[in-house]
């Protein structure tokens, strides 16, 4: 089993399809990891584990944790540490708390949200040797709104420029999400590093999901979800099983029991 790099992440660029999700957790992380080139901790644990109305107020400290829980259980995919809104809002501040992130959590990069206005920042911290993810197209961390983007052209020429802005700066893959088709097809023609869409069609180098709702466990609905299973179900028929065994004292059975 080959740990995955940031050069064979690179290397991908318009061949076979990077496949990502999210991790928050060791059981996750470790089904995820035989199968994902990228595992991202994303600062959506936020809404998905904790019931916040936006990812904004998701902690530093919190992030470390989930992103040591993810990475002591991944020993192939890339772990990726989704920087939390207002850790890097200056070049300085960004490099202080990266450096901390990867120190604490050993995770091999780290993902920030925005465009040309966080090129700097970018620039600065893989001239310091921290791997960057770029984010562009709709940003949790900037709006509460989930709408496409891209829709008309001075919206759709600043995410084109934003994306150019950030692969210049040095990123070494970009995730594009919740935009139209085409606007998807156009940055990945344009840039030089793998774009990896989530709600960005098909016209990407790999796709990401949030893992909750592509099982179903989270209640968040959107077009670009596709349900794999639907492990709420699951879990609320494991539930009222164990309801009733208790209740009609089938549960514990001899075999749950310890006797001498
Ligand atoms: O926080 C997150 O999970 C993300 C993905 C949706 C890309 O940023």
């Amino acid at each position: 089993m080959q740990k995955i790099k940031i050069e064979n992440i690179l290397k991908r660029k318009g061949k076979n399809p990077l496949i990502c999700l999210t991790a928050y957790s060791s059981p996750i992380a470790e089904i995820l990891d035989k199968y994902c080139d990228i595992i991202l901790v994303g600062d959506s644990v936020g809404m998905v584990l904790y019931g916040m109305n936006t990812t904004k107020k998701v902690k530093f400290e919190t992030m470390i944790l989930h992103a040591k829980a993810v990475k002591n259980s991944t020993k192939r995919s890339l772990v990726v540490f989704d920087m939390p809104h207002n850790t890097y809002s200056n070049k300085f501040l960004a490099y202080k708390n990266a450096k901390r992130a990867m120190k604490l959590t050993k995770c091999d990069a780290i993902k920030i949200e925005g465009g040309k206005k966080i090129s700097n920042t970018v620039r600065y911290l893989t001239k310091k040797g921290i791997p960057v993810m770029g984010h562009v197209g709709l940003m949790p961390q900037h709006s509460l709104n989930f709408i496409l983007k891209g829709k008309n052209s001075a919206q759709r020429k600043k995410i084109l420029e934003d994306a150019k802005s950030l692969f210049k700066s040095g990123v070494f893959a970009l995730v594009i999400e919740c935009v139209v088709e085409s606007l998807a097809r156009e940055i990945t023609n344009e840039i030089s590093v793998p774009t990896i869409g989530i709600g960005a069609s098909k016209y990407c180098d790999g796709q990401i999901l949030v893992t909750d709702d592509m099982i179903g466990l989270s209640n968040f609905h959107a077009r670009f979800v596709k349900k794999y299973s639907d492990i709420r179900k699951t879990i609320e028929k494991s539930v009222k099983s164990y309801c009733n065994d208790v209740r009609q004292k089938r549960f514990p059975s001899s075999r749950n029991v310890y006797k001498f």
